[in-house]
């Protein structure tokens, strides 16, 4: 196909600061869900390990694994009672080993989820800590006497009644847990806790770990004297972010952070969440400062969390956007639609209905992996798999909808209307097990699963995928094949076309090789992008989500709905 062309180049901005770790395409696991090899119906390292060439053939260069350490499972995971074991039930270190050795021969990364603002209160620290007021450990975390009063309101994203603080009897004393009761905050502001963070850092880079992704960094400095905070932080747990983030010491951590352990090793950290602004984003990963490598902001997958208001394209591109443009000279972000605390993206941004879901994902995917920044592929979305929206309570298993559901009893919520909420939002909907094929457990295990698999595992899962050469497994590896091949899709600037379309979002991603024009039809109906707007150049089309030829007719390109094409000039 050709097609005229487009203003290339302009205001181009090409990174020189090229580093592997921008290059890289990370595929996220979410180890319990992806591969059970014991028959016990919960995901383990073996069965990653078993898994280790459909990784490599996906096509992403890099791995992040939710947390594999020892842990009670409090919150899955995100609780660790040992930071240099791994859990029983995903393996042993020999595993890890194993797992590491098999990723690095295939040329695959790794990244290892670092759970520092908190640890579990089975961890031998808290042990030590609450056993009393004068034990070493006991300013490892923060601690309020209770003959002090009830110190002031904190909100805890997991407690049952909302609250941060915890009265513990044993010392008299209540202590800090930002996530639930049994995930108590380390006290960052001792540099004991901070050396013990240090070395365990070391003691995973030293196994030869890549990368870091630090889990709820931003809340790790806190101002200890807890003052009262306002009323709109009282009501509202939506100003968590700005009063529990970027707490007055963070940068001198991470700096510390840089110098003990960065600087030392070929790593780079990734910091889950950056502040509540550009300014804050920035502090946090601009390279003079010697702190991160890169963040994850949360607007992409808060974008107007509401049932009855789903996002629109133009909320869509109008974000991202502005943040590509916020990182347009300086800085690096990351670039994700999903994870293990968000509903799956095809449900959450497009259309997730049996007619539309596979082109409304591989639409999502070609952005992923066409945007600037590094691009983290949540396990499953390559094959396109959707929310499972629970309808009832006993069926869920995340802390987050049970105690939620605590809370909003507790509050007197309208519970239908939490249920409904429930449906779309809870994280269990991308945490259901990995559909390898149609068989009863979904390939993912020889008994029941630990929590339920999908029933359109008969229709959408890997076995069915890798035999349709246009299937959502294909198209994701056509994308990442593109993209690995091409460094003008990881630094070359991006220039969004047609602001003001309502179902289309188109782009250019340019530097002085190549140029790439990206069309994304939002929509589930025909969408026409009018090519007189572009001049000069012939253009190919090179990945295209329809097996159809789009030819243009009279100067347009006419796109079907959900249609998303990747186009090159030539
Ligand atoms: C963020 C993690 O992504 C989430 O899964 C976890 O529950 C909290 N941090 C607490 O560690």
């Amino acid at each position: 196909m050709t097609l005229n062309a487009t203003q290339k180049g302009a205001n181009r901005v090409v990174s020189d600061g090229r580093k592997w770790w921008k290059e890289q395409i990370i595929y996220q696991i979410y180890p319990r869900s992806f591969k059970d090899s014991t028959g016990n119906g919960i995901g383990d390292l073996r069965g990653i390990i078993n898994q280790l060439d459909y990784i490599k053939n996906l096509g992403v260069t890099a791995v992040w694994i939710n947390p594999i350490y020892a842990s009670p499972n409090d919150d899955n995971g995100y609780d660790i009672s040992d930071y240099r074991a791994i859990l029983p039930e995903f393996g042993s270190m020999h595993d890890f080993d194993e797992l590491l050795a098999g990723l690095h021969s295939r040329n695959i990364k790794f990244v290892m989820d670092l759970v520092v603002n908190h640890t579990s209160d089975e961890h031998y620290w808290f042990e030590q800590s609450r056993s009393s007021r004068d034990n070493p450990y006991r300013d490892y975390y923060h601690w309020w006497p209770a003959e002090q009063g009830k110190p002031n309101f904190r909100w805890s994203y997991f407690d049952e009644k909302g609250e941060a603080w915890k009265y513990d009897k044993q010392t008299d004393a209540y202590y800090l847990h930002y996530f639930s009761q049994k995930q108590p905050d380390l006290k960052w502001e001792n540099p004991k806790v901070r050396q013990e963070v240090f070395d365990i850092m070391k003691f995973w880079a030293e196994k030869g770990v890549d990368g870091f992704r630090l889990d709820a960094f931003q809340f790790v400095s806190k101002d200890t004297s807890f003052p009262d905070l306002p009323e709109s932080y009282k009501k509202d747990l939506s100003e968590v972010i700005k009063y529990h983030g970027m707490g007055p010491n963070i940068h001198e951590y991470l700096r510390e952070m840089y110098n003990e352990v960065l600087s030392k090793y070929d790593v780079f950290a990734v910091s889950e969440g950056a502040g509540s602004s550009f300014e804050d984003a920035h502090d946090l990963v601009d390279e003079e400062r010697n702190e991160l490598q890169m963040a994850y902001h949360f607007e992409g997958v808060d974008l107007k969390k509401s049932v009855d208001n789903p996002p629109t394209c133009l909320d869509f591109k109008s974000l991202h956007t502005k943040w590509d443009k916020s990182f347009a000279h300086k800085g690096w972000i990351s670039i994700f639609l999903a994870n293990h605390d968000c509903p799956r993206m095809v449900s959450r941004f497009t259309n997730d209905s049996p007619k539309y879901r596979e082109f409304a994902s591989k639409l999502l995917n070609t952005f992923l992996l066409t945007m600037r920044g590094t691009p983290y592929c949540y396990f499953g979305d390559e094959i396109g798999m959707t929310n499972i929206s629970f309808k009832d309570i006993s069926e869920y298993q995340d802390i987050a909808a049970i105690n939620g559901y605590k809370k909003a009893i507790h509050n007197n919520e309208d519970m239908t209307e939490f249920m409904r909420e429930l449906t779309v939002f809870s994280r269990d909907n991308s945490r259901t097990p990995m559909q390898w094929d149609d068989t009863e457990n979904a390939g993912f295990s020889d008994v029941q699963p630990w929590l339920k698999v999908n029933e359109n595992k008969n229709v959408i899962n890997v076995q069915l995928q890798n035999s349709m050469p246009n299937s959502v497994l294909n198209h994701f590896r056509n994308l990442t094949k593109l993209r690995n091949e091409s460094s003008t899709l990881v630094y070359g600037e991006y220039e969004l076309l047609l602001p003001e379309h309502e179902s289309l979002y188109a782009y250019t991603r340019t530097d002085d090789n190549n140029q790439y024009l990206i069309i994304l039809n939002f929509s589930n109906s025909e969408q026409v992008f009018d090519l007189s707007m572009l001049s000069g150049n012939q253009y190919e089309m090179i990945i295209n989500s329809h097996s159809v030829n789009n030819h243009e007719i009279n100067g347009e390109l006419h796109l079907l709905p959900f249609q998303s094409v990747v186009i090159m000039v030539v």
